[in-house]
């Protein structure tokens, strides 16, 4: 499912020995992930660092910038938490645009790399290590969060990742998140040719797991189709008030993973949900 050489070079330092479907519960979601992230982190780094700036908020590999989408408003002294971080380049920049912006992320080798941003930058962006579906902060401590492909398609239950961000967020606060498009799902992970013919069923929800040799996974993603998206928001809480499916920019031509220009002019590669805190 995933053919870039970045993903074999992880599963090479996991003893990664097989993929598939199967149901995976939150601890063991949260040891792969944590195994997985650690483990990719400094490939992670090296291939998209350039792309994502040291403070820049790059929602997608289609390239839409906060600075034109504008979908957490004006963040002068607001309170934003960025969940799944990464090296915590969008905190960097929402700080730089007047926010006291916090960064939170699963994984130390992630967090290593953030912390090398606020070096390099001066920003003092204050992070966190932590799962999203257990966030460490007190009920109502945020007037915004965001994420940028962070937790949300790595654990077993939005909705608790959903009541949590509910719960540190005041109310009427936009709560926003980018993910891999849904219908992403249905195709191989293959930026070419490969990748147009569509092979899994897209209401299947198994995870996709990779396992060792001892079939302990080693990295885990999850699909929801949009209505899952939909009515997880609605029952949390949120009201939703924009989904955004990011079209592919003429000229781009940049290749992440799976999303390409040939597969970016045919269909959507993400989808960005635009909520608020309403109840
Ligand atoms: C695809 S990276 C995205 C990083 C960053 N937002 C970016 O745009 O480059 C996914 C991030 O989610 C983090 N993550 C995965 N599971 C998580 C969890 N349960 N809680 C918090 N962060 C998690 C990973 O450690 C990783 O840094």
């Amino acid at each position: 499912m995933h053919p870039d050489d970045r993903h074999e070079r992880a599963q090479d330092r996991l003893g990664t020995a097989e993929v598939g479907y199967r149901p995976v519960d939150e601890g063991e979601a949260t040891a792969a992930n944590l195994a997985w992230w650690d483990a990719d982190a400094d490939d992670y780094q090296a291939e998209h660092g350039t792309f994502l700036g040291d403070a820049d908020f790059v929602w997608c590999p289609e390239g839409l910038r906060e600075a034109d989408a504008g979908f957490l408003g004006d963040v002068a002294g607001k309170r934003v938490l960025e969940v799944g971080c990464g090296q915590a380049a969008c905190a960097r920049w929402l700080a730089g645009a007047g926010a006291r912006a916090i960064g939170l992320d699963l994984s130390g080798g992630m967090l290593r790399h953030a912390r090398e941003g606020n070096e390099r930058t001066g920003a003092d962006v204050p992070l966190v290590q932590a799962s999203a579906e257990h966030l460490p902060f007190t009920g109502g401590t945020f007037d915004a969060a965001c994420s940028a492909f962070g937790a949300v398609p790595f654990v077993t239950s939005i909705a608790t990742v959903f009541a949590e961000v509910h719960r540190v967020l005041a109310p009427g606060a936009p709560w926003v998140f980018a993910v891999t498009h849904p219908m992403r799902w249905i195709f191989p992970d293959d930026p070419g040719p490969l990748g147009l013919t569509a092979t899994q069923p897209y209401f299947d929800r198994t995870p996709y797991v990779e396992v060792d040799d001892d079939g302990t996974a080693t990295y885990v993603e999850y699909h929801r189709t949009l209505g899952d998206y939909v009515r997880a928001l609605d029952a949390t809480g949120f009201r939703l008030t924009d989904l955004v499916e990011p079209e592919w920019p003429e000229g781009h031509t940049r290749v992440w993973g799976q999303w390409s220009p040939l597969r970016g002019k045919l269909f959507p590669g993400t989808a960005i949900f635009r909520s608020e805190r309403d109840r």
